[in-house]
């Protein structure tokens, strides 16, 4: 196959470490090339900005992206902060559409979850697909400069009935990819928020006109977010939401199979493929733990399925990471987060050798 270029943005905290292991799969295979980049703190501290021209121009061009994490403590206090970098980065390259599924990597997940079994009997898959380059994180604010005259602030979340749109579409063709098509369900606050109101109307009307077919119904965030740790199965499909209430909902639930470290995502700018995607885990820069050897890479590493599976055209490779990330944690080969003691790196071996071996003993399927 031809060649795809892959831009690594390790970032800040435990970033560095995670996608260290993650770039070893990618290392598997000849056809990828890499280069690595600055963003966020890293980035500030060489250059002043958390998202540089360069970085700008490689992201721009690359086939696929994937990040470590970006903030920290160091940079808490000042005005130009790392988590713009990656907010201007998603709005570049108009990533609209945040895929963050919740789902056991490994059978042995249901058991290192804090929830009963009862509670996560006939839980199967959620997908949260989370509006991302618009809302309250992209609205009119005060610049608030946090001086002890500072007594009021805003910020302002604007939706548009196109932006609402794109995304509902996106969510439909997702539910649609399973047989028979996986039910959607719209997170809103539309009892109190006018743009909930325009997103219960629009994804309403679209959802009756354009797919009949897909079950459909709607449920008030505030239920939802207790919902999603009381009776899970309740959110079993496409769970689809605005940028703030998908932030918030995701990290929610990573409580499901266990650990925030095993969550990934894909950030794309539509399903078609042909633009950069950018494939990152759910979590941040784990600042309590960076540089201790105790983050869980997996979070990142199934991030590189996605990217395989969604930007690459490698849907047989993604199976294979997914397999050997199983067998891992199946293994007892875990970070101190799910009850282990293995290293970073210790899990970074015990899969990338696993997806080593799967490519040099089976044959990858005839397309
Ligand atoms: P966090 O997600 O970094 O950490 C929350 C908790 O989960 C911590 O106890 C951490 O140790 C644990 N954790 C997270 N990832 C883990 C992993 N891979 N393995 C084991 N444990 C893990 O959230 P926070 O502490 O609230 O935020 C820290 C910084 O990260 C902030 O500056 C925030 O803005 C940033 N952040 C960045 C991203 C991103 O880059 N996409 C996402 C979320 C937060
Ligand atoms: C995430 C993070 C980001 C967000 C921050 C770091 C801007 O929490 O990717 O979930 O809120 O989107
Ligand atoms: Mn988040």
């Amino acid at each position: 196959s031809s060649s795809s270029k892959v831009v690594l943005l390790p970032g800040d905290g435990i970033g560095p470490e995670i996608v260290a292991q993650a770039a070893r799969i990618l290392a598997l295979f000849p056809h990828i090339s890499t280069t690595t980049h600055l963003v966020g703190g890293a980035a500030i501290d060489a250059t002043g900005s958390p998202f540089p021209d360069t970085t700008r121009d490689a992201v721009s061009s690359a086939d696929a992206i994937l990040l470590g994490a970006v903030g920290g403590p160091k940079w808490e206090a000042q005005a130009v902060r790392p988590e713009q970098g990656l907010l201007a980065m998603r709005k570049h390259l108009d990533l609209f559409a945040n895929i963050r599924p919740v789902f056991f990597p490994a059978e042995k997940c249901r058991a290192l979850s804090p929830l009963k079994p009862e509670t996560l009997a006939g839980f199967d898959k959620s997908i949260v697909v989370r509006e991302l380059v618009s809302g309250i994180y992209f609205g009119a604010r005060t610049e608030a400069n946090y001086s002890v005259s500072e007594v009021e602030a805003h910020d302002q979340m604007t939706y548009k009935q196109s932006e609402i749109a794109r995304i509902t579409h996106l969510a439909a063709h997702l539910a649609l990819a399973s047989s028979p098509p996986e039910p959607v369900t719209l997170v809103d606050k539309a009892n109190v928020l006018a743009t909930s109101r325009l997103w219960r109307k629009t994804v309403t009307d679209i959802m009756a006109q354009s797919y009949p077919q897909i079950p459909f119904s709607t449920c008030l965030v505030d239920a939802a977010a207790m919902h999603m740790i009381k009776d899970p199965k309740k959110l079993n499909g496409i769970v689809l939401t605005e940028n703030l209430f998908g932030d918030i909902l995701s990290d929610e639930a990573s409580v499901i199979p266990g650990s925030l470290g095993l969550m990934p995502s894909a950030s794309l700018a539509g399903l078609e493929k042909g633009k950069p995607g950018l494939y990152e885990p759910i979590h941040g820069s784990a600042p309590d733990i960076a540089g201790q050897g105790k983050a869980n890479p997996i979070g990142t590493i199934l991030s590189v399925a996605m990217m395989f599976r969604y930007s690459l055209n490698m849907p047989w490779e993604a199976e294979l990471i997914e397999e050997a990330v199983r067998a891992a944690i199946d293994a007892g080969t875990v970070t101190a987060d799910l009850g282990g003691s293995a290293t970073t790196a210790a899990v970074g071996d015990l899969i990338v050798t696993l997806v080593e071996a799967a490519l040099k003993t089976r044959r990858r399927p005839m397309t």
